[in-house]
């Protein structure tokens, strides 16, 4: 008996349908990658593993039950999935001395691993568009990369997304702070859940994050980091905030909002769209200031995000958008054994000079193949038969134009229906 194959549990196949809207939402994102002067840098999968441990942070999620892990049998190298693509970027820029000549801004874009409890927009693998800013100190930075995200879901026509902001300072501001959240966390133990008892000393400040109901009353009225901020720190965020107004871009500031990863100081935010339930958010990131030094690179100011591109895409498909399907420009009919090859060479050459041109290949009725061009939605069909074949002649029918029908030379052939379609390269 043969064996069916499906995929892991959170690994997705992406139809051609669904990737139609990836390459949509991609053209978009590079554009205005360009636009604010971002390079792409790729990236391995695959690090080893203590790069994550260090950057991300041993007390996260993430490190603690979410990476795939494992050791290299041959060399006994410890290794894993990148969860996340901001630690190798970091360590690729050190590697290389990216910074050597001054600040760089670079993007990379693919896919991610966790082992998450799957739901609607949360997946084991998923994939990022990742932009770090490295050398770059002043909160213009910062407002920079939050209005790249904004004027980007106004060009893929996204509502219902807010804005959510907060600074969580440098971490000798943190060093009260915390003392003082951890003593509000014992007043109130009673409350707490399983999670928050097991962070309480490790990472008291996630506890913030949680979303158990029970807590949220007695989180509302925790210490606030921002109310511990250095000077300035408190500057650099009143900065962002006023530059962030100056060019009307709405936020809330939720001073509860920390991210689930280690490396962060000063600003941290998160887009959140109303529209996909409990995992909403569709791009975060913040500043990380003392990562690149922690990688054994010298001190750089860094600031970055990412965007989790299937979430994007859910909210695509909400769109409804008959979306940028690649239209060919032509289809080819053929019927007869000299009709085959001739069509086959025909096709090529019109490809050598630009065209996108399908070809039935399955040789079956000449009706269904008529029916065939015209789902294809090509403007032109060309009709090769044996007697075509023979004479170097073609019949040409223009699709959308009330199906005329022509005669042309083979010789002809693209000139003409270039001039037909108006086609421009
Ligand atoms: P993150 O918040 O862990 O940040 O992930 C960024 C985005 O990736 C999330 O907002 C979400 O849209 C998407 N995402 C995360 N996990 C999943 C999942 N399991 N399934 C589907 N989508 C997911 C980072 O990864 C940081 N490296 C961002 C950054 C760059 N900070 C500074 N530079």
């Amino acid at each position: 008996m043969t064996k069916k194959f499906q995929t892991l549990k959170g690994f997705y196949d992406v139809l051609p349908e669904r990737q139609r809207l990836w390459r949509y939402f991609e053209e978009k994102v590079l554009y205005i990658l360009d636009q604010y002067h971002y390079q792409e840098i790729g990236l391995p999968l695959v690090e080893p593993t203590e790069l994550f441990v260090e950057s991300v942070g041993s007390h996260t999620d993430i490190v603690e039950k979410e990476m795939y892990s494992w050791e290299d049998h041959l060399n006994k190298d410890k290794l894993t999935l990148r969860p996340e693509g901001t630690a190798g970027c970091v360590r690729a820029i050190v590697e290389n001395s990216l910074t050597y000549n001054g600040p760089v801004k670079l993007f990379y874009r693919g896919a991610m691993f966790r082992h998450e409890n799957v739901q609607k927009g949360r997946q084991r693998q998923f994939h990022q568009v990742g932009v770090e800013a490295f050398g770059l100190e002043k909160p213009e930075t910062d407002a920079e990369q939050i209005l790249l995200l904004g004027r980007l879901w106004k060009s893929l026509d996204l509502k219902n997304i807010t804005l959510e902001l907060n600074s969580i300072g440098d971490p000798k501001d943190r060093i009260v702070y915390r003392e003082k959240l951890i003593s509000y966390f014992e007043d109130n133990k009673e409350v707490l859940d399983d999670d928050a008892l097991r962070r309480l000393y490790e990472n008291p400040l996630r506890i913030l994050d949680s979303k158990n109901k029970q807590m949220q009353s007695m989180l509302n009225s925790a210490p606030k980091l921002i109310d511990y901020l250095s000077n300035d720190a408190k500057q650099h965020f009143e900065n962002l905030c006023s530059i962030l107004k100056e060019h009307n871009l709405e936020f809330k500031i939720n001073t509860r909002l920390v991210r689930g990863l280690d490396y962060y100081n000063r600003t941290v935010f998160e887009w959140v769209s109303n529209d996909l339930g409990s995992q909403g958010t569709i791009a975060g990131g913040g500043r990380y200031d003392y990562l690149v030094e922690r990688i054994g690179g010298k001190p750089t100011s860094a600031c970055g995000f990412a965007i989790g591109i299937e979430r994007i895409i859910l909210l695509l498909e909400d769109l409804n958008r008959e979306n940028n399907k690649i239209l060919p420009d032509i289809y080819i009919v053929n019927l007869g054994d000299m009709a085959r090859p001739f069509a086959f060479t025909i096709a090529e050459n019109l490809r050598n000079d630009g065209l996108k041109v399908g070809l039935n290949m399955e040789g079956s009725s000449f009706k269904s193949q008529m029916k065939k061009a015209d789902k294809s939605g090509a403007r032109v069909a060309l009709i090769i038969g044996d007697q075509e074949a023979e004479n170097k002649i073609i019949q040409v029918k223009l699709m959308r134009d009330d199906g005329i029908q022509e005669s042309v030379e083979e010789k002809n052939i693209s000139l003409f229906i270039k001039d037909k379609i108006n086609f421009e390269k």
